[in-house]
């Protein structure tokens, strides 16, 4: 596992550059967190650093939006909050999401749990203070490592894995 602090939305963005410039198809890709944690910033600056243009919206409501990187990868963007358990999840096409030449990443992806594969990499959000969220990554030891090393040479910290300080303690300036 590793774990970075995410100082910033351009921070966020920075990871998001890391991960595109790792992640090749095919990638299953879950994030976990809460509401607000940055999982669709994520995912929008992911697809940017991968050549896609024009709108990107989140997929709250459509659960599914694809695209195309600059080489002709598919690349797929879910998000399965308001998907429920039962008979919604077995009418859900996943294998149209799950191709050889896609990099599917998942927000929300509790409902799909028994119906996806394992993760190639799975992220979690954590919310620390308004501005700033920590991450935690797990994926093969390759991976972690390559993704470790990218996220240094952005300026991206590693977040402390021991229990959350409290909001105030760690805003700038409040010491
Ligand atoms: N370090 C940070 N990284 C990402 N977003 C941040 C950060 N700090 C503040 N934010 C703000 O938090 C919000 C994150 O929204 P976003 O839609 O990406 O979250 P989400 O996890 O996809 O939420 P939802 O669960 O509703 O889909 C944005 O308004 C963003 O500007
Ligand atoms: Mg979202």
């Amino acid at each position: 596992m590793v774990a970075l602090t995410l100082a910033s939305p351009a921070q966020t963005r920075r990871f998001a550059r890391v991960l595109a410039q790792l992640l090749q198809p095919p990638a299953l890709v879950t994030i976990e967190g809460d509401l607000g944690t940055g999982k669709t910033t994520l995912v929008r600056a992911f697809l940017r650093a991968r050549g896609v243009r024009g709108a990107v919206t989140s997929p709250s409501f459509t659960l599914a939006q694809s695209y195309h990187g600059r080489h002709g990868e598919t690349l797929h963007h879910l998000d399965l909050y308001r998907l429920s358990r039962g008979a919604d999840v077995d009418l859900f096409a996943w294998d149209d999401y799950l191709g050889a030449d896609a990099v599917t990443f998942v927000e929300w992806p509790a409902a799909g749990s028994e119906a996806l594969p394992a993760a190639d990499v799975k992220l979690e959000l954590l919310h620390r203070t308004p501005r700033s969220r920590l991450v935690r990554l797990h994926a093969s030891a390759a991976f972690e490592r390559a993704a470790a090393d990218g996220a240094t040479a952005e300026g991206i910290e590693e977040g402390a894995c021991a229990k959350e300080e409290p909001a105030s303690a760690v805003l700038p300036g409040s010491s």
